[in-house]
């Protein structure tokens, strides 16, 4: 069991149905999930999270859906310590835009330069050949966390 912080960031709904499906199977599975409305750099400081899962689409180009920019924003310019936390990020894109998962990614990277674990690359999942995200990045995410709480 672990205190998973699940974020998620969408700008028409899907990445945001997608997290609620991780949430609902990792509670199923008895881990504590947090699932904040406005996800800030404070929840990330907290010490008692130490599995941290962002979902979250991408728009424009390749830009972070407005809901997580002051997460985003605050990742870049408040170096926050996050050292302790291990995390993984689910991508929501279209491979026909040149900047592919371009949010995803671009989390992905911020929370690696400052020194959390990335405990799987990210999973990218493309609007062109998967019309239900939410039924693959479930069973994705509780495979890598389970992976992490019971290396082999
Ligand atoms: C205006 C617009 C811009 C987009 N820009 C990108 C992009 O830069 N890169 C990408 O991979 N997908 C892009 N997409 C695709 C979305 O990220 C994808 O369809 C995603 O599944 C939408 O999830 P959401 O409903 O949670 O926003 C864009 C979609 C729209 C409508």
């Amino acid at each position: 069991m672990a205190n998973v912080l699940l974020i998620s960031g969408s700008v028409f709904g899907t990445a945001t149905l997608t997290a609620d499906e991780i949430e609902e199977q990792l509670t199923s599975a008895g881990h504590v999930v947090t699932r904040p409305e406005n996800a800030d750099i404070a929840m990330l400081t907290d010490e008692q999270q130490h599995i941290l899962i962002v979902c979250t689409s991408s728009t424009g180009n390749g830009d972070v859906p407005d809901e997580l920019v002051p997460l985003y924003t605050g990742l870049l310019n408040d170096y926050p310590k996050i050292i302790h936390l291990a995390y993984a990020v689910v991508a929501l894109g279209d491979s026909s835009y040149e900047t592919y998962c371009g949010a995803g990614l671009s989390i992905d990277a911020a929370l690696a330069d400052l020194g959390a674990k990335q405990l799987a690359e990210p999973l990218k999942i493309d609007a062109l050949e998967e019309s239900e995200p939410e039924s693959v990045a479930p069973d994705w995410v509780s495979g890598v966390i389970n992976n992490h709480l019971n290396p082999q």
